[in-house]
């Protein structure tokens, strides 16, 4: 499994219009400038983006559409965030029993994390990433120009995957963050290679979670679950407040100091995100689940095992640990951490 992402400034020449299939976001179309590229395709499919379009239900009616285009398809060109990424990777994958993908992202999600890995997935019932399959792209492209066009809540959104990235990755990646233009929702662009490698680096070494190394990308991603079905919270948030919730039970199980952990708040642009939140009180709603209803999900969770779930835990940047825990334990830090909440409520 070789890098293969390829950076440009601007949307690239595209030789083989014919026989390419593009899926992509309708939302694009707003942009004149990327409506021009797309329209330039004659075989092109839009699309609904989020977790609607992912929905297993809706599939058969789009792969009757997308039959259409078949007979002179020899790959498919996806172009979207995460959920177009998702959606278009997994009817690539069935499509004559699969047809070569390569992926365009176009928000800051999907340009670091979806876009790469080949783990396609669809949701069921409301339940997310239920069913999928591994389809490599054969290539990724990285367009500078569609990129920076993401307004400023796009990056907050992805702000958890960032930090996911960093904290897996290390202390240099989180350095790195503190001078970004969160407010503006820009990235510094050169940085964005180291982050898009650390995927690659433990993608590469276990390409299918066999050997459990794939795991410390979920960091997060547990209780970031539940709270993204059931809170209707974009999946990067979700996810940074699942690190959250990772890091204080990291610092509860003594895996890492509290010094530490109150060194990590103080380095991350935590401040600007949470400012964000505190203002729609955020954290009273993801944290006035009932136990039943957060069970219900946790049951459903793919790294469930007969109520043991592999959890990630964090020792510091750079060291990412897994954990069995039972679904119980997740339950019983959860009501910790909400009491913990409360407290802080009652103090201010
Ligand atoms: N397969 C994987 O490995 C993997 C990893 C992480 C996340 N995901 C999935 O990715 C999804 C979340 O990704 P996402 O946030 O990119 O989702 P998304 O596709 O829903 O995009 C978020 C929003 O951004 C808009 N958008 C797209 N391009 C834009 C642009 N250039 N400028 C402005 N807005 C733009 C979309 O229309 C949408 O409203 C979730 O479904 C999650 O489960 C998958
Ligand atoms: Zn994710």
């Amino acid at each position: 499994l070789k890098n293969i992402c390829q950076f440009s400034d601007q949307l690239p020449k595209w030789k083989d219009k014919k026989s390419t299939l593009l899926i992509f976001d309708q939302y694009l179309l707003k942009i004149p400038r990327i409506m021009k590229w797309i329209t330039q395709f004659p075989n092109r499919y839009a699309v609904k983006s989020g977790e609607g379009l992912k929905e297993i239900g809706q599939l058969p009616n789009h792969v009757e559409n997308l039959l259409k285009y078949i007979s002179v398809t020899q790959k498919v060109l996806v172009m979207g965030g995460g959920s177009v990424g998702d959606f278009g990777g997994f009817v690539a994958s069935i499509l004559k029993r699969g047809i070569a993908v390569e992926q365009m992202p176009t928000t800051w999600l999907a340009a670091l994390d979806s876009s790469h890995g080949g783990k396609t997935a669809m949701n069921v019932g409301g339940y997310k990433n239920q069913v999928g399959t591994y389809h490599f792209p054969t290539k990724v492209w990285i367009v500078k120009s569609v990129l920076q066009s993401q307004p400023e809540q796009r990056l907050f959104e992805a702000s958890g995957e960032f930090m996911k990235t960093a904290l897996i990755g290390g202390e240099k990646l989180l350095k790195a963050m503190q001078n970004w233009n969160w407010q503006k929702g820009q990235i510094r662009w050169s940085d964005l290679k180291d982050f898009i490698d650390v995927k690659y680096q433990i993608v590469k070494k276990d390409p299918f979670e066999k050997k459990g190394i794939r795991h410390q990308l979920n960091l997060g991603h547990t209780m970031g679950h539940v709270w993204e079905a059931h809170c209707q919270v974009p999946h990067g948030l979700a996810v940074f407040h699942g690190l959250l919730f990772d890091l204080a039970w990291s610092v509860q199980k003594k895996m890492m100091s509290a010094e530490r952990s109150v060194d990590l708040m103080d380095e991350m642009p935590w401040s600007y995100i949470w400012d964000r939140q505190f203002q729609n009180q955020l954290d009273q709603t993801l944290y006035g689940l009932s136990e039943s209803k957060i069970k219900s999900y946790l049951l459903k969770d793919k790294k469930n095992k007969d109520g043991m779930i592999q959890f990630t835990f964090v020792m510091r940047p750079g060291k990412v640990v897994i954990r069995e825990v039972h679904i119980d334990e997740i339950l019983r830090e959860y009501r910790r951490q909400q009491r913990a909440l409360q407290e802080l409520y009652e103090t201010l």
